[in-house]
This record gives structure tokens, C-alpha cells and sequence, in this order.
């Protein structure tokens, strides 16, 4: 065991690397807060036997190879896992991780920040500040949107998404959902309410937040058609990955007053380019995805992507497999 090799693709909280090194194992790391360029990515990863790696780092055939057979886990600092080609790691018995849990409810509190902010349009207001506008308290200056006692539509409603629903309910906020999993043990302990479509939610909502994975049947969901159904007053947040949303046809909507205002995590590509018309929209808020980025929760994300690996490698299961066919053809469950 003291041959193995770890590779860590980015600076990230010490905690988690410097578990791994107190091991013994060999640990390299690309010491940047830049990508990792794919020639060096693929240089670098040949002989690991773990690597540790970020929604940047697309881990796919071409980089399992390059690594080599002796590859037996990838652990990503996520929870989402777009990035993995995950039925040609299962191929290859590559054990896939994420970072479920630990980040929910940041997440979750920069979902609802982004909701807040946009609602009662504080970046305009502090750019209205800064710019020396304010002159006197005014009747008509920066009326939003009512938060409290308005309906939140949630797309999906798996950990973050139900996160998401809690923080409603203080605002005294109805909250209606739609999953492919129907939850009945949320809707009679909390009162949620179920919608049998996306659209359903679209017509109900005065906000939508989208909390679904990005996979091939969610690309776009949130496009013009859609975006049409929804209230004209409405607010879109997405937290999520940025494909789900149709750029452009966010960008008309917004424009052209389809919607109200939308507050974006995330956004396709990423980063978004700096002519992208988004940008010159007063009613959308982007930020550069950091849901997860709080002191606490990417220490507790980069220790749990170590302890992904410690487990591996010491042949026990690991704690947040993606793929478990792997962890069994492992024989580690
Ligand atoms: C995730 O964990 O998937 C986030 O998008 C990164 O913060």
C-alpha cells in the first residue's frame, strides 16, 4: 500500500491533502487556482491510483486511459457529477465519488441569497448607491417583489432542493414541487405540494429554483416555451449546472419582460463569456459558482473527497460512491 499515487488536480482546502499525505502515499498536486490544461492533466495522472478532481476535470475514456489500469477511484469535490463518463469508469472498475451532504445547506443558503437579492433587486440598489443616485426616499425607488407568503416551485427536490423548501417556510411561503420521485413524506410533514409536471410549477410559481441534475434529459429544460408559462412577475434561480437553462432564450425572456428577474449560480458555458448579452441585463444576477463556497463547507468537501480515497485505497468502501457496481467489482461492498 505505500506505493500508491494520488493526484490532486487544483489547490484546494489543505484538510483533505494533507490527510492524504499524512499516509505516506505519494501525492502530487497542480499547485494552481487555474485548470489543470488537459495535456498536463493526462500527463499527470499516469500510474494514480486515485485522483482527486474537480467539476472541471472531465473524466472520461481518454483520461481513464491515459491513467492506466492501476486507476481505482476518482473522488470529485462536488456533488455533482456531470463531469464523469460514468459507465466507462464502471467499465473499468474505477470507482466514482462525490460530496453529497456536506454542502446542502450552503447551497441551499446561496440558492435562497440569490433569491432574495434579485427579488428586492439589491445589486441595483447598491450600484444606484455607489453611482451617487440617491437623493431622497423614494415612493417608486427599487419596488420588488414580496418574498413572504408568495409560492416557490422547485424543480426537483432532492437534498438541496428540499433544503431550499425549509428556508421557505419562515417566509410563510407555499411551496409546490415537481420530481420524477414524488415525496409524500414531505408533502404530509411539511405541507408541499405536488406537481405533476414542470409546467405545472412554471404556471403556480413566483419563483422556480431549479435543483435538478444536468444529464442528457434535463439539457435545456428551462427553455422558451417554458419560460413563457411562467408569471410575468416571476423570479428563475438556478444553482444547479447551467445547461439546464437555455441561455439565449433566458436572455429573451428577461429582455422582453417575459420574467421578472432571474439569479444565476451557474451558466452555460462557464464562465460565461464577457459578450454574452446576460451580462448586460440589470435583471439577472450571476454569480461565479460558489454555492458550496463557504469556509466550513469546502474544508468538510475536501476532507470527505479524502476520506473517498483513504477508503479505496485501504480496499473499505468508500463513503459517496456514484457508481456502486464499481465498489462491488472492487469487492469493497
Ligand atoms: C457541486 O457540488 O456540484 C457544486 O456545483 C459545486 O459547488
Amino acid at each position: 500500500m505505500s506505493h500508491m499515487r494520488v493526484f490532486i488536480t487544483r489547490n484546494i482546502p489543505d484538510i483533505g491533502p494533507a490527510k492524504l499525505r499524512a499516509t505516506g502515499w505519494d501525492v502530487d498536486q497542480w499547485h494552481s487556482d487555474e485548470v489543470i490544461p488537459r495535456a498536463t492533466l493526462l500527463e499527470k495522472v499516469k500510474g494514480a491510483d486515485a485522483i482527486l478532481s474537480l467539476l472541471t476535470e472531465r473524466i472520461d475514456g481518454e483520461l481513464l486511459d491515459a491513467a492506466g489500469s492501476q486507476l481505482k477511484v476518482v473522488a470529485n469535490l462536488a456533488v455533482g457529477f456531470d463531469n464523469f463518463a460514468v459507465g466507462e469508469m464502471t467499465e473499468r472498475h474505477v470507482i466514482g465519488t462525490n460530496t453529497p451532504d456536506v454542502l446542502t445547506d450552503t447551497t441551499a443558503d446561496l440558492a435562497w441569497a440569490l433569491l432574495m437579492a434579485t427579488a428586492r433587486m439589491l445589486p441595483q440598489a447598491q450600484k444606484y448607491v455607489h453611482d451617487g443616485k440617491w437623493t431622497t426616499w423614494g415612493p417608486l425607488l427599487f419596488r420588488g417583489q414580496d418574498i413572504h407568503h408568495a409560492t416557490l416551485g422547485l424543480i426537483g427536490v432532492g437534498r438541496i432542493g428540499a433544503a431550499m423548501a425549509r428556508r421557505a417556510s419562515g417566509f410563510e411561503m407555499k411551496v409546490v414541487y415537481y420530481d420524477a420521485y414524488r415525496r409524500q413524506d414531505l408533502e404530509e410533514k411539511y405541507g408541499y405540494h405536488y406537481a405533476s409536471s414542470v409546467e405545472e410549477v412554471l404556471h403556480q410559481a413566483d419563483f422556480v429554483s431549479v435543483h435538478t441534475p444536468y444529464m442528457p434529459e434535463t439539457h435545456h429544460l428551462i427553455n422558451a416555451e417554458r419560460l413563457k408559462m411562467m408569471k410575468p412577475t416571476a423570479i428563475l434561480i438556478n444553482s444547479a449546472r447551467g445547461p439546464i437553462v437555455d441561455p439565449k432564450a433566458l436572455y429573451d425572456a428577461l429582455h422582453n419582460g417575459t420574467i421578472w428577474a432571474a439569479g444565476l449560480d451557474v451558466t452555460s458555458p462557464e464562465p460565461i463569456h464577457m459578450d454574452d448579452p446576460l451580462l448586460t441585463l440589470d435583471n439577472c444576477l450571476i454569480v461565479p459558482h460558489i454555492a458550496s463556497a463557504s469556509m466550513q463547507t469546502r474544508d468538510n468537501m475536501s476532507e470527505l473527497a479524502a476520506d473517498n480515497i483513504i477508503n479505496v485505497l485501504s480496499h473499505k468502501a468508500p463513503k459517496t460512491p456514484v457508481n456502486k457496481d464499481a465498489v462491488v467489482a472492487q469487492g469493497l461492498g
